[in-house]
C-alpha cells in the first residue's frame, strides 16, 4: 500500500514513555493521545509490548496495552475481523484497519494516529458525524415507484453481479480520510466512500430512482471535486476502488445529457 503524507498538528508533542516489560521480542508503539477534558495539547505516548505474549495484529497490541498498561487509551473496535470498519486508523502512514494490519509488516516502531483530517473525540477515535450524514444524503436504500411485490424485489444473478466490488464496503472511512479533495472540501465534496455507495444504488437493477439520484449529485462540489488522485483505491482495506465508481457516475452524467 502506498503511503501519503499526513498533515500533522504542529502542537503534537512527545508524551510519556511507559515502563518497558521484560522480554526478548519487544516492539515500541508510538500512539497519538488527546483528551478533551485534561486541557493538554495532543502528544505521542510510547508503549513497549512483548510480541511473544501478544497476538499478531496491531489491534491485539492496542488491546494488550489498554488491558495491561494504560486503561485510558481509547480506540474503537468490535468485530476484529475486518467486517465492522470501526478500528480504522492511520498506522505507519497508511489508513487501514488495526485488526487486519500485522505488527510484523511495520519495520521499526509502530506509529498510530487517528484517521487524518477528522475532528478527534479522544485519542484514536474520530468524529464521523459528517461522514455518516454524507452517506445518508445519497439515500442508501432502494427507491421504488412500482407496487411493492408480495415477497421480495427480485434480481437476476447477472444484475446482482454488478454490485460486486461495491457491496463489500464497510464504511470504515479509510478512503475518504486519505483523499486530499476531501481534506480540503469535506464540507461540500461527498468523498469517495459516499460516492462509491451512491454508485452502488445507481446501478442496482431494482432501483427506480436513477434520475433523482443523479440530480442530487449534479453539483460542482458533491461529485466533481474528485481529481483522480487515487489515494482512495490504494488505501481501501477491502480492495475496492471508489475512484472507479466515481468515474462511472461521471460517465452516467454525460450519457444522460446526450
Ligand atoms: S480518486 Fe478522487 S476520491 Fe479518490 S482520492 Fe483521488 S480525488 Fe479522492
Ligand atoms: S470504499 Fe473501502 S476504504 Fe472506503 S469506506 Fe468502503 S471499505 Fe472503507
Ligand atoms: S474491529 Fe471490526 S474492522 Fe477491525
Amino acid at each position: 500500500m502506498a503511503e501519503f503524507s499526513l498533515p500533522r498538528n504542529s502542537k503534537v508533542q512527545q508524551g510519556k514513555t511507559w515502563p518497558k516489560p521484560q522480554g526478548k521480542n519487544l516492539k515500541d508503539f508510538k500512539i497519538y493521545r488527546w483528551n478533551p477534558d485534561d486541557g493538554q495539547n495532543p502528544h505521542i505516548d510510547t508503549y513497549t509490548v512483548d510480541m511473544d505474549k501478544c497476538g499478531p495484529m496491531v489491534l491485539d497490541a492496542l488491546i494488550k496495552i489498554k488491558n495491561e498498561q494504560d486503561p485510558t487509551l481509547t480506540f474503537r473496535r468490535s468485530c476484529r475481523e475486518g467486517i465492522c470498519g470501526s478500528c480504522a486508523m492511520n498506522i505507519d502512514g497508511t489508513n487501514t484497519l488495526a485488526c487486519l494490519k500485522s505488527c510484523d509488516e511495520v519495520k521499526g516502531d509502530v506509529k498510530i494516529y487517528p484517521l487524518p483530517h477528522m475532528p478527534v473525540i479522544k485519542d484514536l477515535v474520530p468524529d464521523l458525524t459528517r461522514f455518516y450524514a454524507q452517506h445518508r444524503s445519497i439515500q442508501p436504500w432502494l427507491i421504488t415507484q412500482s407496487p411493492e411485490p408480495q415477497t421480495e424485489w427480485k434480481q437476476y444473478p447477472e444484475d446482482r453481479k454488478k454490485l460486486d466490488g461495491l457491496y463489500e464496503c464497510i464504511l470504515c472511512a479509510c478512503c475518504s480520510t486519505s483523499c486530499p479533495s476531501y481534506w480540503w472540501n469535506g464540507d461540500r465534496y461527498l468523498g469517495p466512500a459516499a460516492l462509491l455507495q451512491a454508485y452502488r444504488w445507481l446501478i442496482d437493477s431494482r432501483d427506480e430512482g436513477t434520475g433523482e439520484r443523479l440530480d442530487n449529485l449534479e453539483d460542482p462540489f458533491r461529485l466533481y471535486r474528485c481529481h483522480t488522485i487515487m489515494n482512495c483505491a490504494k488505501t481501501c482495506p477491502k480492495g475496492l476502488s471508489p475512484a472507479k465508481a466515481i468515474a462511472e457516475i461521471k460517465k452516467m452524467m454525460v450519457e444522460r445529457r446526450v
